[in-house]
């Protein structure tokens, strides 16, 4: 049975792929920051839960000691833990800055560090060319930036410039490296978004998600799962020519 990883696994987009990864038959560690949600959706999966800090370098290693001590290998990673806060770029403190580049672009970086250094090391996949596959989350807003979000939209192309430079040096070691970029997705994240922007706009939360879904062509909301279906591609046999991508999962919302 091939395994994964998915890292802030305890809500939202990573417990959905969580799941998707469950049902294409993988073995599935869930983590989270909060031991508790890491734990539930564990439990809820039968799959092991892990407690990690994206931020600790220390914490990431500790989890790789127990998954390959474990499993004695990772065929996929999902480097999805992520944070936002909204305000307007004149008011935007250093510590907002420094958080959201500290989960986003710094935690991804040692995400994808810790485990590409041990995933390297090992067979290939069964029944493949690859030794295994790595997928972070990014955004819609590592594409276009958006008011209020200078902050996060510039820790989101952080990302995209990492995938792409390691896809290149990750390559001769048979391991890809692809991106996510959800557009306006249904989860903890966006309600406390809408709240922020409802306030910092002097709109109403429900003005705030009508605008979300007019600005998406196909006229909806997304749904986490809709998230997971791309990774679900993005993990199995039928990409595994594909490294460096971005997949745009927006409804539309940017096109490039
Ligand atoms: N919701 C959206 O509209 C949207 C759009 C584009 C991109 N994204 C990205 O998708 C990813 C998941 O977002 P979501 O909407 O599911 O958010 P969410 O807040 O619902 O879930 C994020 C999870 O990450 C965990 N987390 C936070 N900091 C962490 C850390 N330091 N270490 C480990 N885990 C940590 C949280 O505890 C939480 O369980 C993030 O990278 C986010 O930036 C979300």
């Amino acid at each position: 049975m091939p395994n994964a990883l998915v890292t802030g696994a305890g809500s939202g987009i990573g417990q959905a792929i969580a799941a998707r990864l469950v049902r294409e038959g993988f073995r599935v560690w869930v983590s989270d920051l909060e031991p508790i949600r890491a734990e539930q959706v564990g439990k809820a999966l039968g799959m092991p839960h892990l407690a990690v800090d994206v931020t600790s370098r220390s914490a990431l290693e500790e989890a790789a000691r127990h998954i390959f001590a474990s499993d004695h290998r990772l065929d996929v990673l999902v480097a999805n833990a992520g944070v936002s806060t909204m305000n307007p770029f004149l008011e935007l403190s250093e510590e907002e800055w420094d958080f959201n580049f500290a989960v986003n672009a710094k935690g991804t970086f040692l995400t994808l560090q810790t485990f590409a250094r041990q995933m390297a090391q090992q067979p290939l996949m069964t029944g493949r060319e690859v030794r295994g596959k790595l997928i972070a989350t990014a955004s819609m807003a590592a594409r276009q930036a958006a008011p209020l979000l200078a902050h996060y939209s510039a820790s989101k192309f952080a990302v995209l410039g990492l995938v792409q430079a390691i896809a290149k040096e990750l390559a001769p070691l048979q391991l890809t490296v692809n991106a996510v970029n959800p557009g306006f997705v249904q989860t903890q994240m966006q309600e406390r978004e809408v709240a922020w922007e409802a306030r910092l706009r002097g709109l109403s939360p429900q003005a705030v998600l009508k605008d979300y879904v007019r600005q998406t062509p196909l006229g909806r909301l997304q749904r986490p799962e809709d998230v997971a279906a791309a990774v679900a591609f993005l993990v199995g046999p039928d990409s595994d020519f594909i490294t460096g991508e971005a997949m745009e999962v927006n409804g539309g919302a940017w096109i490039f």
